[in-house]
This record gives C-alpha cells, sequence and structure tokens, in this order.
C-alpha cells in the first residue's frame, strides 16, 4: 500500500474525527484510485512549498505550517479524511505563484509601493496557472483552492472578490491557516504576535476575513494546532 499523507516520514500532525460529513457544497471529487496520486502530489507539492518558503528567511516552514494547519481545521469540520488530504496539499502549494515575485520584493525590508503591492497581488493566479496543467491538482480542485486562498469571506479579497460560499471551502480553510501563520512569524515590519493573540485576532474577524465555521472550526482545535506550530518550529527557529 502506498504511503499516505501524513504518515510518520511526512512529519505531518494529525487527528481523528469521529463524524465525518462531507460539507455540501463544494464537496471535493476524490475516487478511491486517487489516493496513490495525491501520495505523490504530496510529496511533490511539499518540495515546491519548501522551495517557495527557501526565497524568504522570514517564511521558513510556512507552507509546511498551513499544510497541516488546513489539514486539522478540515478533520475537525468533519470533512473526510481523503479531502483533508487533497487540502493538506493545496496548503503546501498556496503560495507557489511568489516564485514569479522578485525577491528583492518579498525581502524588501520597508513598506511596498502600489507597483509592488500589485505584483504581490498577482500570485494567487501565478500559482493556478503554474499548477493547472498538473490535471489531477485541477480535478481534485486544488488549483482552485491556490487560485483563491486570498479571497475574503466578505469579498473584500482577490482576485475574484468571492464571498461566503462562493470561495472553495479548502480555500477560506486555507485563508485562514495562512493568516494565523503569518502573524505568527516575524516581518522586516513588524514583530510577529504570540498564539494567544493570533488567536483573538482570528476571533474578531470570523464573518468578515474567515468563514465562521471555520473560526469555529479554529477555536475546537486550537491546542492542536498551536501543538503543530510548536512542533514545526522546534527548538531554536523563530516561532
Ligand atoms: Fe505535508
Ligand atoms: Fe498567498
Amino acid at each position: 500500500m502506498p504511503q499516505g499523507i501524513g504518515q510518520p516520514s511526512m512529519n505531518c500532525v494529525h487527528q481523528t474525527s469521529a463524524a465525518v460529513i462531507p460539507l455540501s457544497e463544494n464537496k471535493i471529487q476524490c475516487p478511491d484510485s486517487a489516493r496513490f496520486v495525491t501520495t505523490i502530489l504530496h510529496q511533490f507539492a511539499e518540495s515546491l512549498g519548501n522551495a517557495i518558503d527557501a526565497k524568504d528567511a522570514h517564511t521558513s516552514m510556512h507552507s509546511d505550517e498551513v499544510a497541516q494547519i488546513s489539514h486539522a481545521l478540515a478533520l475537525t469540520m468533519g470533512m473526510a479524511p481523503r479531502e483533508a488530504d487533497i487540502i493538506h496539499v493545496a496548503g503546501h502549494l498556496h503560495d507557489i505563484g511568489k516564485i514569479g515575485v522578485p525577491d528583492m520584493v518579498l525581502r524588501k525590508q520597508e513598506p511596498l509601493n502600489t507597483v509592488e503591492w500589485q505584483a504581490i497581488r498577482k500570485h494567487p493566479e501565478a500559482g493556478a496557472d503554474i499548477i493547472r496543467p498538473v490535471k489531477a491538482l485541477k480535478s481534485l480542485g486544488v488549483v482552485d483552492m491556490v487560485l483563491h486562498h486570498h479571497e475574503r469571506y466578505d469579498g473584500k479579497g482577490y482576485p475574484s472578490k468571492l464571498a461566503g460560499v462562493q470561495i472553495p471551502v479548502g480555500a477560506r480553510i486555507i485563508a485562514l491557516a495562512d493568516s494565523l501563520s503569518a502573524m505568527l512569524q516575524n516581518r522586516p515590519y513588524r514583530k510577529a504576535r504570540t498564539f494567544e493573540s493570533a488567536h483573538a485576532e482570528i476571533i474578531r474577524c470570523s464573518g468578515t476575513q474567515f468563514d465562521p465555521r471555520v473560526v469555529e472550526a479554529f477555536r475546537k482545535s486550537s491546542a492542536t494546532i498551536e501543538m503543530i506550530i510548536a512542533t514545526l518550529s522546534g527548538p531554536g527557529t523563530e516561532a
């Protein structure tokens, strides 16, 4: 049997869900035969996520963290393990479009100007374009999750200003995981928040930036998620 996502060599922290209730909207198609494919995709996605994280010392482990937090949130929401695995793969790949953003913009210490922000804001579409040729990623919904991971629940995000359940559920999950991971990292223009402070900010943004159901899953699984982050950070690394 092929090794699956989250088995020991993947370094992923898993939880089990007693009641597996797939969300009705945005149901992810994942036929049984896809198990082997998703294992290979996971390994490849993890490699690409590591490559993008290597571009910026401040975002070390960010893609891995987003993948694992997203997986935990999906399971807590009652999604089937294979659906959570696919969201995990999308988490690894969510920022792959930043490969096209100049390093001097990604690493800039000062506030970004308008042109530089425009370059950053293209990364969801650039990322979707990069992975779209991989038919399995398209059919599993990963391309759309990458494309829409900066949408907001209130419709004020980008690139498509989708709102509510128009946003693929995987993208709504990754959006929260991405924000949490970002808040916990030092950036050139601000200090890292504590987990407690980031937790409060996510609760505050329920219904505006984030899907309230994802926020509720975060509230329920915050101890697990804090452990995931601590495990990835390890001794001697930045929070
Ligand atoms: Fe992973
Ligand atoms: Fe992003």
